[in-house]
């Protein structure tokens, strides 16, 4: 493995190749692993047996990680001499790999995904019909909830990019079909348990999940902006959904050391609104 910047992705994992995030004990050849540096710099790499990581402090050697214990520590080596760059190694979380992974699309960032979960009430076994797929992040946390995941998506290289970051995660166990299609012209009958909508004109999908949603079922919805999720809530309130409700998740980091106890400077603020509404039938009469 070449030098890599701390924002760079790791190579797309051909399908079956050995999943992240699942596993436990010695790290293995093909699982992928992330090194942390003292600075706090990530990089997410697979391990390969004969694979070197070169960084300007020296190379490390995969040989020498694999078969190690979870959170070891790595030597970056110059010639015969150790250099001081030393590397914590960890097995990737799903919130690591969304931000490292190859991306197409952008991504929905962990704060929102983690908040998607329980706003959309993903169950294992919940039959999910999503578009835009993009980057497959979303898909990557409906799956590791256990649904069973049918994707909507219009470009062909992002549903590539989905399949190959879905596969990397969970394998060929995933229960994830992507369909290269336009949701806006319809959804075919599939008796959901849940739609979820990360594209531009959600409120143009409402008739189409009015139909294809289970009654109860939920329909949640991501947007940028507050105009595009009032035309949204407006189009559910002409339709047969009820409990509407938006939000959005500002999280805040906190600098702890000693008795220096702050908020961080920085934080990731507004990314989206998320919209959620329940399916529910027409009063008789
Ligand atoms: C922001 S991305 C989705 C990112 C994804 N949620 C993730 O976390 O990786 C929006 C996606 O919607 C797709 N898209 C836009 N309009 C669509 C439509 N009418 N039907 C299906 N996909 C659509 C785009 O091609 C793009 O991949």
């Amino acid at each position: 493995m070449s030098g890599a910047s701390p924002d760079a992705g790791a190579p797309g994992a051909a399908p079956g190749a050995a999943p992240a995030t699942t596993g436990r004990g010695a790290l293995a050849a093909g699982e992928r692993v992330l090194l942390i540096d003292p600075k706090q710099r990530r990089y997410l790499i697979r391990l390969e047996p004969g694979g070197r990581f070169q960084t300007h402090a020296g190379i490390l050697e995969h040989d020498d990680v694999i078969g190690a214990p979870e959170g070891c520590e790595a030597l970056a080596r110059r010639g015969d001499e150790l250099a001081a760059r030393r590397f914590l190694v960890l097995r990737p979380t799903l919130a690591d790999l969304v931000l490292k992974m190859p991306r197409g699309a952008q991504v929905i960032y962990p704060k929102d995904l983690g908040a998607i979960l329980l706003a959309a009430d993903l169950f294992p076994g919940a039959r999910v019909l999503e578009a835009g797929v993009g980057s497959g992040a979303l898909s990557m946390a409906a799956l590791r909830a256990g649904c069973v995941v049918t994707g909507y998506e219009l470009r062909e290289d992002f549903a590539a990019t989905a399949r190959s970051n879905v596969a990397a995660l969970l394998g060929d166990e995933a229960r994830y079909e992507v369909q290269l299609r336009d949701v806006y012209e319809g959804i075919d009958p599939g008796g959901f348990d849940r739609i979820l909508l990360d594209l531009p004109e959600p409120w143009r999908v409402v008739p189409h999940a009015e139909v294809a949603l289970v009654p109860g079922g939920i329909l949640c919805c991501y947007l940028p902006g507050i105009n595009q999720t009032a035309e949204l809530r407006a189009a559910l309130d002409k339709g047969s959904f009820g409990l509407a409700e938006t939000s959005e998740v500002l999280r805040r980091t906190w600098y702890i050391e000693g008795r220096s106890v702050r908020p961080d400077h920085r934080m990731v603020a507004h990314t989206g609104f998320l919209t959620t509404a329940r399916r529910i039938l027409p009063r008789d009469g």
